[in-house]
């Protein structure tokens, strides 16, 4: 298997299902206690939202962490041992697909928020869910990223391109990282605009000792929805 591919990152995946629970579930991840777990809470639920689905939701925690402020919550991932721990711990509903599936239709309905937390790790399988996402969206619904912030991670060239992955920082246990697939500020704004997707905002969670940002949030919206609800509402 090519390294450096969208399938590593799923085979990698399977295989740490239950390291990552644990880390997860245990508070392990420092940046996730201090920093990025309250940052996209707050973001999602400064939308109000009737809805939500979590895409690449892992073993489940954000639908957990909504649950009681959002009536229809759902979460996807790919890895069917991740899904089987969301179920069993609840807070929402819960399938098992991968990006590819959301774009051929595994998904049905609108929702008022979809959001992708660290999970929009690959090249081909990212850029295809973008295109299928502007139709999943309500007309006032927004589509919240958050991800590693490209200035502060790594010390490599700013280029696009594949990265090695790492699980320093996560805990025990954990075997064959998931490669990853790096991209610059510019290019994940490209990515947004050429599906349609305009940005909205775009939020830089610091971190409280180093000062510097250890993520980036983006929130956007479906323009061509926005702009038509706009030409029906002069018009009447
Ligand atoms: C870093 S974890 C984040 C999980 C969760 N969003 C969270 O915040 O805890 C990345 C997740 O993305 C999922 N993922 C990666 N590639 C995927 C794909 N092509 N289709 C569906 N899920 C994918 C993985 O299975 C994993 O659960």
């Amino acid at each position: 298997m090519n390294p450096y591919s969208d399938k590593k990152i799923v085979d990698s995946w399977e295989k740490n299902a239950s390291q990552w629970s644990a880390a997860v579930r245990g508070g392990h991840i420092e940046s996730r206690n201090l920093i990025t777990n309250k940052a996209i809470t707050e973001t999602v639920l400064s939308h109000s939202p009737e809805s939500v689905l979590d895409i690449g939701c892992g073993e489940g925690w954000l639908i957990r962490e909504l649950a009681s402020r959002v009536p229809h919550l759902v979460g996807v991932d790919v890895v069917p041992d991740l899904i089987d721990r969301a179920e069993d711990a609840g807070g929402g509903h819960f399938l098992v697909a991968s990006y590819e599936d959301i774009a051929r239709g595994a998904i049905e309905g609108s929702f008022d928020v979809v959001v992708c937390n660290f999970s929009l790790l690959g090249k081909d399988s990212v850029e295809t869910l973008f295109k299928a996402l502007p139709a999943r969206l309500k007309i006032d619904g927004v589509f919240i990223v958050q991800t590693p912030h490209p200035v502060t991670t790594g010390d490599q060239p700013y280029i696009d391109g594949w990265r090695e992955g790492s699980w320093a920082g996560f805990g025990p246990g954990f075997i064959d990282p998931a490669p990853w697939y790096f991209r610059t500020l510019e290019s994940w704004v490209t990515l947004f605009s050429d599906n349609g997707l305009g940005l909205l905002e775009i939020r830089e969670p610091i971190h409280p000792e180093t000062y510097k940002p250890v993520s980036v949030i983006f929130t956007s919206a479906n323009m061509f929805d926005r702009h038509r609800k706009e030409i029906h509402t002069k018009s009447m």
